[in-house]
């Protein structure tokens, strides 16, 4: 049977990518394919505790990455690579990108160990295919504000938090420029979702 494929999606806070989560699952069921939607931080009951605490507790940048990996790495063992290797398809909102942007950029954690614990938890493991949706950072500030929810410690976070993120973000794609799709977020959604289809047509079905 062949292997599922693992896709990710990535981008500041306010940049949008829960909106194209539930469109770009209809795309892959309309393909055939069983998907299994999960998130990071979370995935698995141990993960959505972590995911209480990182999103409320204060702590030390270090920390807040190994706690990250930690629960990264019951995901990758009881969810997502199971599913995989089933034939089932993973869209996961984030993945180790995330850690790179936010601890790395974000926080400044040295990149050498995010990669020692990433060759630690998933060496054998990378998303087929990530969605980077990219904002400037007035833009994400403006959305998060709208939808009136509390914000949590990370969403209160300042704008320069929020450039130093999005600027890792972008490196990583210039990094990996096969994996990595940046996707201009602050085009009109039907534009946006042309571009998404080419993009998912092109790498996953190709
Ligand atoms: P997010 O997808 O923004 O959740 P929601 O849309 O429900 O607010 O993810 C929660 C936060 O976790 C987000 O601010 C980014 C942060 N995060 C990291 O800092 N490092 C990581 O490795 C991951 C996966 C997420």
């Amino acid at each position: 049977m062949d292997r599922g494929k693992f896709i990710t999606l990535e981008g500041i806070d306010g940049a949008g990518k829960s909106t194209h989560l539930e469109w770009l699952t209809r795309l892959i069921q309309r393909q055939g394919r069983e998907v299994v939607i999960t998130r990071e931080p979370g995935g698995t009951p141990l993960g959505e505790r972590i995911r209480a605490l990182v999103l409320s507790e204060p702590m030390q940048p270090e920390v807040e990455a190994l706690l990250m990996f930690a629960a990264r790495a019951e995901h990758v063992q009881t969810v997502i690579k199971p599913a995989l290797a089933r034939g089932t398809w993973v869209l996961s909102d984030r993945f180790a990108d995330a850690s790179f942007a936010y601890q790395g950029g974000g926080r400044g954690v040295a990149e050498t160990k995010l990669t020692d614990l990433e060759r630690w938890v998933h060496d054998d493991l990378q998303p087929d295919l990530t969605l980077l949706f990219d904002v400037p950072v007035e833009v994400s500030r403006h959305r998060l504000m709208q939808t009136g929810n509390t914000l949590d410690r990370f969403e209160r976070e300042k704008a320069d938090f929020f450039a130093r993120v999005r600027e890792a973000y972008l490196r990583r794609a210039e990094q990996f420029p096969d994996r990595i799709k940046v996707i201009d977020s602050s085009q009109p959604i039907t534009d946006l979702q042309k571009k998404l289809q080419q993009i998912f047509l092109d790498y996953c079905l190709g």
